[in-house]
């Protein structure tokens, strides 16, 4: 082979490369990664892309340049010279690509151990190692449970910085699937089994929680925010809300629950400042439980654990989630207390 052959398809080479590196660095292909685990995904990413990236530059520059020096002249129409093959050019087109497979799946699988791997739980010693929430899923919503907080429950999934998360993910209804883009993993919430996921974040911030399996007519609606703070933020955020849903002194125990549960997001009730429109308005309770002939208190209660008992005419059924059913008594209690009272509890 010339000299000059050689420089114009290291030529071509360099070009198809550049131009596909370009196309792979300068689109935000990924979201920025927020945890520990999305950082090693995205290594796999680009380990892989690079190797892509590399085998498509030889491949295109031996293309482009025969397309050109072996061209056809006009009027030549005889057959090509026989050929039997070159067998040490064969060895090395099989050798290198199982080298580099081999290599991907190396890669792929310590990821994969390390990212599911989760310190074992230390008991009560400390409840960030790991940090437990339980995740339900419902048609349409998602809650979450801190057990090591006094199973304190949240329509947030608020999370503590660099601290490992052991998220256990169940479905009281159908097949949902919990997905933090910039965490990285999908998880499915199947009913009746729980599925674990391990997060560690590593980057403060606020970010979408998706339902990522189509679940139903609300399936596109079914989102929440993860929020990533620092330790402590997330300890007294624990510890204020605990104090607040036990009753402690200050603010009440029931506007916590209704705060807490995103109450507002679909229900007007003036005294806590919501003021959303899809469900019934919550200042006309007593009205409601006359009309669906209750006591108040037994109407709410009632109304929370078992939505579909009455429906206020106007309103459709099966909007409102059941899972609150699954509020631990005491704060359930406390919410119904607060509506009851017109939120002056
Ligand atoms: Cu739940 Cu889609």
């Amino acid at each position: 082979m010339r000299r000059g052959s050689i420089v114009q398809l290291v030529a071509i080479g360099v070009a198809c490369g550049a131009g596909a590196a370009a196309v792979a660095l300068l689109i935000p292909w990924l979201p920025h990664s927020a945890s520990r685990q999305a950082g090693r995904i995205d290594f796999v990413f680009w380990f892989v892309t690079g190797i892509c990236i590399a085998i498509f530059a030889l491949v295109a520059s031996v293309i482009i340049y025969s397309i050109f020096k072996f061209r056809a002249q006009p009027g030549e129409d005889e057959d090509g010279p026989p050929i039997h093959g070159n067998t040490k050019l064969e060895v090395v087109w099989t050798a290198v690509p199982a080298v580099l497979v081999t290599a991907i799946s190396i890669v792929s699988a310590i990821v994969l151990a390390k990212n599911d791997h989760l310190p074992h739980a230390s008991a009560a010693s400390d409840p960030l190692s790991p940090l437990v929430v339980n995740v339900t899923a419902q048609q349409f919503e998602w809650s979450f449970k801190y057990p090591a907080f006094g199973n304190l429950a949240s329509a947030r999934l608020e999370l503590p910085i660099g601290a490992p998360v052991k998220l256990q993910i169940t479905s009281v209804d159908v097949t949902h699937s919990f997905w933090v883009p910039e965490f990285g993993q999908k998880q499915d919430a199947v009913p009746g089994s729980v599925n674990t996921l391990a997060i560690t974040p590593d980057r403060m911030g606020s970010y979408p929680v998706i339902c990522t399996e189509l679940c139903g007519l609300g399936h596109a609606l079914m989102r929440s925010r993860a929020d990533v703070m620092a330790k402590d933020k997330f300890l007294s955020w624990a510890k204020s809300q605990q104090k607040k849903l036990g009753g402690g002194s200050g603010s009440s125990p029931g506007l916590a629950v209704f705060k807490a549960q995103a109450c507002s997001s679909c229900h007007t009730f003036v005294p806590a400042g919501a003021t959303a429109k899809i469900g019934p308005d919550l200042d006309k309770l007593p009205a409601e439980a006359q009309r669906a002939g209750k006591p108040l208190e037994q109407f709410i209660h009632d109304s929370i654990v078992n939505p579909n008992a009455y429906v206020e005419p106007g309103y459709p059924k099966n909007v409102m989630p059941s899972i609150f059913a699954q509020l631990p008594k005491d704060q359930l209690d406390a919410l119904v207390k607060y509506l009851a009272a017109g939120g002056k509890q």
